[in-house]
């Protein structure tokens, strides 16, 4: 079925909650009444916008052209084999949801992703990743329909050049590619994943928790130190966390001996970007409607009716005290559309 909306104010549809005005907000299960009503609408192809459940954006203009979003949810079991399975499932289903599909049926991987908001099909293209994974080691392939072109193809994991909060979708080259399926392989025979020490503390020494188990501790864990959107605004962490070189590390280290950091690849580490901010003193800043989250300083809120240029403006002041205190550059882990 598709739905198609004109003027549709799209405050619901992101998280952080700023007030934008989609042109057309077309919304469906189904592709080819969607290439039909893309066909018939004589809508640009510049102009589109393909939203998930809007948990990752930032809406900087008052106005946005034809919003897309997709709400196909089926879950399907493709082929089940001695040790791992493998499930299609909609982009358009809520990524939480799915992820409690997989734990129920005793089908590990995902766990450690638990209470993520979003849906599926923004999974792959942000490759969403907490507590010691992440989302591009369980997709198996994406299949996606080129808007401008009404062709459709799948691409396989090394095709989606997944990195770090990355992948092949986020190149502007690409923005009219609609991730229309993501298809996962999960362990049938789960390994337990406490990898992320946080994580770890949640159980005591030496004991060997499910998967269930695993999912209640991340849910446990989340509800404590993040925001939930439904209660104030905010898109997760706003910014990525740096990669510096070992030596610029070695030598800050020196200076702040309790600095945490993340394992990286050979010759780099990955620096906490919620440490840095909150060592800057932003931690539970507020300043009319936006502020920085009080638990975890790498979330910016909207406390009411925040506007997009506040939000950013405290992005930029934060980006500059950091550069200024530690020589390093944020960068934004959100799309600023
Ligand atoms: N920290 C602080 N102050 C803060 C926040 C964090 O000192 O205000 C320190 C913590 O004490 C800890 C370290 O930073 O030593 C890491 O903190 P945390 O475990 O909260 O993780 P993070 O690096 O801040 C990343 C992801 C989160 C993900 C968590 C858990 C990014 C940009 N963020 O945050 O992902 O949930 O790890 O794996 O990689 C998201 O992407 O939206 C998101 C929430």
């Amino acid at each position: 079925m598709i739905k198609i909306f004109q003027n549709y104010p799209l405050k619901q549809s992101n998280s952080f909650g700023l007030d934008s005005i989609a042109h057309l907000f077309i919304e469906t299960d189904d592709q080819k009444e969607l290439l039909d009503a893309l066909n018939t609408n004589n809508i640009d192809q510049n102009n589109l916008l393909l939203i998930g459940t809007g948990s990752n954006i930032l809406l900087s203009v008052p106005n946005v052209g034809t919003v897309i979003h997709a709400v196909n949810t089926d879950i399907t079991i493709l082929e089940v084999s001695r040790d791992s399975v493998l499930i299609k499932c909609g982009a358009g289903l809520d990524w939480d949801e799915f992820v409690e599909w997989t734990v129920s049926h005793g089908y590990g991987g995902l766990e450690n992703l638990s209470l993520i908001p979003g849906s599926v099909g923004a999974a792959p293209i942000q490759n969403i990743g907490a507590y010691g994974t992440e989302v591009a080691i369980w997709v198996e392939s994406v299949s996606v329909i080129d808007l401008s072109t009404s062709r459709q193809f799948t691409l396989s994991r090394d095709e989606c050049r997944f990195g770090y909060r990355d992948s092949l979708f986020k190149d502007p080259a690409y923005r009219s590619w609609l991730v229309w399926e993501v298809i996962f392989l999960l362990d049938k025979d789960p390994r337990v994943n406490l990898t992320y020490t946080l994580l770890k503390q949640e159980f005591s020494t030496g004991y060997q928790p499910d998967i269930k188990e695993v999912r209640e501790a991340v849910i446990r864990i989340r509800r404590s130190k993040l925001p939930d959107p439904a209660e104030i605004g905010n898109a997760g962490s706003f910014f990525k966390n740096p990669v510096i070189s070992a030596c610029q590390a070695r030598l800050l280290r020196e200076q702040y001996p309790e600095m945490p950091t993340y394992y990286h690849d050979p010759g780099t580490v990955k620096i906490p970007a919620g440490w840095l901010i909150e060592q800057c003193g932003w931690k539970g800043f507020r300043e009319g409607h936006v502020g920085v989250y009080p638990k975890q300083a790498l979330v910016l809120v909207n406390y009411g009716s925040a506007t997009a240029y506040e939000v950013l403006s405290l992005a930029d002041r934060i980006v500059e005290s950091v550069k200024k205190s530690f020589g390093i550059k944020l960068e934004m882990e959100i799309r600023v559309i």
